[in-house]
Order: C-alpha cells, then structure tokens, then sequence
C-alpha cells in the first residue's frame, strides 16, 4: 500500500499552481497578486481588491468604473428566491440558509453556467459577488422578521451591504464613514487566502466542471466550519465565557489541558507560525470603530489581556500560535450591530470574490484534471460472505 504520499489534512501538498495569493507563515506576510495586505487595507476598497483578484491588477478609474457597473448590474434577486427563504425556519442558521440558497442559484441563473463559455464565466462572477450581499441580508432580516431590503446601486459595496442589513421600510440606515470603512476592510482582510479548506472544496468541486454557484455553495458549507470560518463566531463566544480578564488564566489552562478539547478560538494556524497580519489590521480598525462609537466593550480589553498573557505563555510560543484574523473581527461586527450568527456569512460574503477568482484560475489552468486525491486503505483485506445465519 505505500504506492501513494500520505499526508494527512495536505500539509504538504501542493494541489495547484496559482498566481493570486502568496502566504510566507514564517514572516506573517500577506500579498494579494503581490500586493501586501496591509497597504491593500490602507489605500484600496474591497472592489479594487475583487478586481485585482480577479484579473491580476489593480483596475485604473476607468476600468473600476466599468467594473462597478458591472458588478451592481447584477445586486438584486430573482423575486421567486423571496419563496426559498419562507420555506425556512425563522431560528434557522444564516449559514444553513445560504449553503441552501446559494445552491440554488443555478436554478435561477442558468445561462451562466456553461463554463467553457468566458462570457458566462465572467457574468456568474458578477453575479456570485453583487448578490452575495443580498442574499446574505435577506437570511438575516428573515430570520427577525422584517421585510426584506433592496439593494441601492448608488452606494458603495459596503455601504449598500450595511443599508440591505440595518434599513427598513420606514428609516434608511446611514452608516458613517469610518464603519463603511471598517466593513470594507473587513472584506478586503477575508477577501482571499489561498488553498484554505473553503478555497480546496470550491476548486475540488469545480474540477468535475460542477457550475459555479453549486462550486461556492460548497466552499460556504466547508467554511462553516469552527475550525475555519466558524471561528469567529466561536472566538465571540469565548470571549463572552470567559467574561473578565481575571478569567483569563483558567481559559488559556484549559486551552493547555492535552485531555480537554478546549482550544483558543481566533488563535493558531496551520501556515502562519507568526502574528497573522490580518489581525493586526483587525485590532487597529477595533480600536477606531469602538472609538467612533463610543463604545467601551469589555470584551475588547479581555481579547487584549488573554492576547498578551498568551503571546508571552510558553506553551504558545513553543507551538508558535499567534492571534488570527479571526480574534478581532467578532469585536468590530458585534460594535457595528451584527448578531454573531452573521459573522461567518460575512466571511462567506467576502470570500466569494477569493473563491470565484481561484475557480476561474483553475478553469483556464490548461493543466487542471479532475481532483481525485487517492488513499491508504487499511480495512480488511479481501474476504467471502458468510449466510446471514452463520455471522457475527
Ligand atoms: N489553542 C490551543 N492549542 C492549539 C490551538 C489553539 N487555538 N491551535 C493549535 N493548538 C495546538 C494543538 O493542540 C496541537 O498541539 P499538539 O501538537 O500538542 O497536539 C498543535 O497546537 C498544532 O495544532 P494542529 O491542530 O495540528 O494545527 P492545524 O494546523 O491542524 O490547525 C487550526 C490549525 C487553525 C485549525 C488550529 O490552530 C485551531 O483549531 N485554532 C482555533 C480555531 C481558529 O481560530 N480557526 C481560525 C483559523 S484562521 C481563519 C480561517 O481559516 O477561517
């Protein structure tokens, strides 16, 4: 049986080549097409980014403005999806409902399924990126009992983003610029990471030549996960249980306790071995969204205390486990109005444009061949039936 490498969760396989994203987990880098990350957060929106995800560069005004168009084109949603929400449960997981309706997508958007075609390639991307905002609103305002919202095409990615989720028939929701910013940057940081299990599951599926809404649906299933995009969420979680910094020290002994599954949300990672340099991004915007809006969270100082404690605990220095993109980002969502089960569909909403830009990668990859890892088997090895009557 040793015919084939075995490496368990790949870590040490290359499963593509890519040209998008570079991760150096030694250093804590980030690029994004080359771009670091820090300065993409500072001096671009996230629509620069999906583009620059997208087609390889930077778009000049222009070639931004065409792409807005493009993109906003696309913001609303078939009136008949409206009935896919209805057949859920009000209590229902938002994320439940988008592996649901996402998945369904193709059932609206035929024509843009033929993925030998560019052109439909092309359309389904506007449309994975414009409609991900509105579906994701649409699952948590059916999930309190308002109407649904429509999309406002004047406004920006984000700030439409943020008018779907907090307008109502009776008052528009005006987001202040420093917290369309912060959600800007908030998708910009979740916008790509290279072959992380979501990005994996959307090329695997892809590979098959599966359509591209069914590919995503698959990538917002495997983000689900608290292991990946389920953290955020649970890292609020944690916070919230842990309380007061004064708890701190019993949470970060369990976290230690080889016979208790407790782990550190929001911290470690399998390729930074470093301060992962979205979170330092993260906390910095923290810091400006609390301020702006007045808000004094406890929370935040018991991240910043149970961060230091454990950057300096020797247990996570020798295992090199550093605070994610994940430890902060539950702070700004929660300060800005998001209820915690939104916080991973904001992550599946921001990496749509990562998942979509390295599926189409590996459409035009003239090397792609159907993904098909093989195995170690280490089950019996071949034997007869016995009748029912003689077995056991
Ligand atoms: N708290 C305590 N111990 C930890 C933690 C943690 N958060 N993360 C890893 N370890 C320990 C782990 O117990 C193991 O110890 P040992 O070698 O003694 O068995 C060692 O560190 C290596 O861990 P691993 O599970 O083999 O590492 P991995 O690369 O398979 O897992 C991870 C990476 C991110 C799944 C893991 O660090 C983790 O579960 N972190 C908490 C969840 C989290 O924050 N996830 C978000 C990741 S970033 C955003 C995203 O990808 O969606």
């Amino acid at each position: 049986t040793g015919m084939f490498t075995y490496d368990p969760g790949f870590a040490s396989t290359a499963s593509c080549e890519s040209k998008i994203t570079y991760i150096d987990g030694d250093k804590g880098e980030l690029l994004y097409r080359g771009y670091p990350i820090e300065q993409l957060a500072e001096q671009c929106d996230y629509m620069e980014v999906c583009y620059l995800l997208l087609f390889g560069d930077l778009p000049t005004a222009s070639e931004k403005e065409d792409f807005v168009h493009g993109v906003t084109y696309h913001t609303m949603v078939h009136e008949q999806l409206k009935n896919f929400y209805n057949g859920f449960r009000r209590d229902a997981h938002p994320m439940a409902i988008m592996v649901g309706v996402v998945g369904a997508l193709s059932a609206f958007y035929h024509d843009s399924t033929d993925i030998r075609d560019p052109k439909q390639r092309l359309i389904a991307s506007y449309r994975l990126i414009a409609k991900m905002p509105t579906i994701a609103a649409m699952a948590y305002k059916y999930s309190i009992g308002q109407p649904f919202t429509y999309p406002r095409n004047d406004l920006s990615y984000s700030a439409n983003f943020l008018h779907l989720m907090f307008s109502v028939p009776c008052e528009t929701y005006h987001p202040s610029p420093t917290l369309e910013r912060a959600m800007d940057l908030i998708f910009t940081l979740h916008a790509d990471h290279e072959q992380n299990a979501s990005t994996s599951t959307v090329r695997l599926a892809g590979s098959s030549g599966a359509n591209p809404f069914a590919c995503i649906a698959a990538g917002i299933a495997s983000l689900w996960g608290p292991a990946h995009g389920g953290a955020n969420e649970a890292a609020l979680e944690m916070l919230e249980e842990i309380g007061t910094p004064d708890q701190i020290q019993t949470y970060i002994a369990k976290a230690k306790d080889k016979d208790d599954p407790f782990r550190l949300m929001g911290f470690g990672h399998r390729v930074y071995k470093n301060y992962d340099p979205r979170a330092k991004v993260m906390q910095k915007a923290a810091h400006a969204v609390l301020d702006e809006l007045g808000v004094s969270d406890p929370l935040f100082e018991t991240a910043r205390e149970l961060e230091r404690i454990a950057l300096e605990d020797e247990y996570f220095i020798e295992k090199k486990l550093y605070p994610n993109v994940d430890f902060y980002s539950g702070i700004i969502l929660k300060a800005m109005g998001f209820p915690r089960s939104m916080f991973t569909v904001l992550f599946a909403l921001a990496r749509t444009s990562g998942w979509i830009a390295q599926w189409n990668e590996m459409i035009e990859d003239p090397s792609q061949r159907i993904g098909r890892p093989r195995q170690l088997y280490t089950g019996p090895t071949r034997r007869d039936i016995k009748p029912i009557h003689e077995r056991g």
